[in-house]
C-alpha cells in the first residue's frame, strides 16, 4: 500500500487534481471516493471525465445511481452508491466495471459488494472555508505507480 496527501484551497484546483487523474488513469481501474456530503467527490469526479477527455457534465441525480460517459479516452462508469445504503445484494451495477473504462464511485463504503481487491481510495475532508484534503490509498502495483506520478 502506498499513501498521499493533497490539498486543493478551492473548486478550480479539485477540478484541476481531478483532471490529471483522468489522465493517468488506466482501463478496467476502480477509484473508490469517500467524504462527507458536499466534500467535493462529485467535483473531483467532473475533473477526471474533463481529463479523460469526456465533454459532457458529470452530474450527480436525485435517482440514478449509475451513469457512463464516453466518448472520451476511457469510458467513465461513475456510480453514486449513496441510496443503496443498507441494501447490498448484487444489483448489477458492476456490469460495466472491467469493460475497458475507469469506473469511480463515491460512497463506496455502501456499496461494500463493488470494492475490488485494489484500488485508489481517496478520502475527501473539509478544512477551513473552501480548502479540501485529498488523502490518497493505492492498493495494488498499478494503483501505487499512479499515485507514484500523481503526488
Ligand atoms: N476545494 C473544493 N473542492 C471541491 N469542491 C469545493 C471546494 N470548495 C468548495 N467546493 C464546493 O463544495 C461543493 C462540493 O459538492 P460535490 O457535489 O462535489 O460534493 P459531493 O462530495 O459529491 O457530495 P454528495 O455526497 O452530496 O454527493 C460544491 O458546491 C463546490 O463548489
Ligand atoms: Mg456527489
Amino acid at each position: 500500500m502506498k499513501t498521499g496527501r493533497k490539498i486543493t484551497q478551492n473548486r478550480n484546483e479539485t477540478l484541476a487534481l481531478g483532471a490529471q487523474l483522468g489522465s493517468l488513469a488506466e482501463e478496467n481501474m476502480v477509484f473508490l471516493l469517500s467524504g462527507d456530503l458536499g466534500a467535493g467527490k462529485t467535483t473531483l469526479t467532473q475533473g477526471i471525465a474533463k481529463g479523460l477527455g469526456i465533454q459532457r457534465t458529470v452530474t450527480s441525480p436525485t435517482f440514478t445511481i449509475q451513469k457512463l460517459y464516453r466518448g472520451g479516452r476511457l469510458v467513465l462508469n461513475h456510480i453514486d452508491a449513496y441510496r443503496l445504503e443498507g441494501m447490498s445484494q448484487d444489483l448489477g451495477f458492476d456490469e460495466y466495471m472491467y469493460d475497458g473504462g475507469l469506473t469511480v464511485i463515491e460512497w463506496s463504503e455502501f456499496a461494500p459488494d463493488l470494492i475490488p481487491s485494489e484500488y485508489l481510495r481517496i478520502t475527501i475532508r473539509l478544512l477551513e472555508q473552501d480548502a479540501r484534503e485529498f488523502l490518497f490509498e493505492a492498493i495494488g502495483g498499478k494503483y501505487e505507480t499512479l499515485l507514484e506520478e500523481l503526488l
